[in-house]
């Protein structure tokens, strides 16, 4: 058994976090046995971390891997230019599996570093290149191969039989840990659409697409899908919406959207620093918060610039700042257990509570006497990406260190 005496945050609910100043953490067999104010344990072996700050491992449920390398690149585009310029092109390398093995370990190294340990990742369309993605994958993951059968560029544009195929393929053999990936409705025909639902039902695998992310997208929508009333309609004609369905964005939407989403379960994940890079707009929280939609924050790399979500978490509280206050414990919560949440996977990982898994980080700070959870995490924040880019100490997965500074 290993005991952390240690400081200790940990994120219950959006409201609710705990916070141990003198705490401990016993773990035994990769799993939390308690987690509280410091108490001696016999049989223990101690890691005196009084001098370092522990919080769960983050939850990212948005992350593009094969747009690694061009992370943060725009000059000044918005969502449909940029993909065409930027973001096609260096998926198209995926085709090269040497590739996709190079960009794969620097990808997964860079999360472990930031303290990645729960995600959902988007490969491309490339069935070797997905298999890469998986085989190298050192975290807790869902995987997807994106699907295009229309209205791409030339390298990644698939028939609707192949894009089913591969599908299928993959979703046969990773099941819960595949997510049935239709980009999103311009790159996507009806049917690929209907069969993409089909497959998810049948494999019981999750569903990932972006939505209502960009004036001109929605717009391309409206003129390619003429018959539905809006874009969730488009999905949910499909039966893309369900209960293990996780939509990116939801910028621009109507209450008779949010209807569907609250009606058929499905869950959101939102992407401020990826929404102020490309200028997508504020996705008005508020509304989902009434409405009680479960949703999580991610970086959406690479319209997010970077993999740290303490990068995410800070520009979460300053794009809602006008309209809605929220404190760095809230954001902490946003980050690790309702990514957690959204995925299904809330019983075994997202916080520091007795049973779970121990999925955690130890920061390099240390909390000064008169410290609050709330204060810790704001200077960490306050302090910028030169200093949370190096924060992490050891980040701990399943009880066992895979990162250390
Ligand atoms: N919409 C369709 N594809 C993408 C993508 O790769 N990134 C973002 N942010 N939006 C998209
Ligand atoms: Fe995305």
């Amino acid at each position: 058994m290993i005991l952390y005496r240690t400081t200790i945050i940990n994120p219950i609910s959006a409201s609710k976090c705990q916070f141990f100043q003198d705490g401990a953490i016993l773990i035994k067999n990769k799993k939390i046995v308690y987690c509280g104010n410091y108490k001696k344990f016999p049989n223990t072996k101690i890691f005196d971390y009084r001098e370092k700050v522990i919080i769960p491992g983050f939850c990212d449920t948005h992350i593009h891997l094969p747009q690694f390398e061009v992370r943060g690149t725009f000059s000044g585009t918005k969502l449909l230019p940029w993909l065409k310029k930027y973001i096609w092109p260096e998926e198209a390398k995926f085709l090269n599996t040497n590739h996709a093995k190079k960009v794969s370990q620097k990808f997964y190294k860079d999360l472990i570093k930031n303290g990645t340990l729960n995600t959902l990742i988007w490969g491309t369309i490339h069935e070797k290149a997905v298999e890469i993605v998986f085989n190298t994958c050192p975290i807790r993951a869902i995987i997807g191969k994106v699907m295009m059968d229309q209205n791409s560029s030339k390298e990644l544009l698939e028939t609707t039989k192949k894009t089913i195929k591969i599908t299928e393929n993959l979703a046969k053999k990773y099941k819960q840990n595949f997510a049935v990936t239709p980009r999103f409705a311009p790159t996507c025909s009806f049917e690929s659409m209907k069969q993409a639902a089909k497959i998810a039902k049948k494999y019981k695998t999750y569903i990932q697409t972006h939505i209502n992310e960009n004036k001109d997208e929605i717009k391309w929508v409206k003129k390619l899908f003429p018959k539905f009333k809006s874009y969730t309609e488009v999905y949910q004609k499909a039966a893309l919406l369900t209960e293990k369905t996780i939509l990116a964005h939801m910028i621009h939407f109507t209450q008779e959207e949010l209807k569907i989403i609250k009606k058929t379960k499905t869950k959101i994940t939102h992407c401020p620093t990826s929404n102020i890079a490309l200028k997508s707009g504020r996705m008005p929280i508020e509304k989902l918060l009434q409405e009680k939609i479960p949703f999580a924050i991610s970086t959406d790399v690479g319209a997010g610039p970077d993999t740290s979500m303490f990068d995410v978490m800070k520009a979460f509280i300053k794009i809602h700042k006008k309209h809605k206050k929220i404190t760095p414990t809230e954001s902490l919560y946003y980050a690790t257990l309702a990514g957690a949440q959204i995925l299904g996977w809330q019983k075994q990982t997202g916080n520091l509570i007795k049973g779970k898994s121990a999925d955690l980080l130890i920061l390099d700070t240390k909390a000064q006497k008169n410290d609050t959870a709330n204060t810790i995490l704001q200077k960490i924040m306050q302090k910028g990406k030169n200093y949370y880019d190096n924060i992490i100490y050891k980040t701990i997965f399943q009880g066992k260190e895979i990162y250390k500074k």
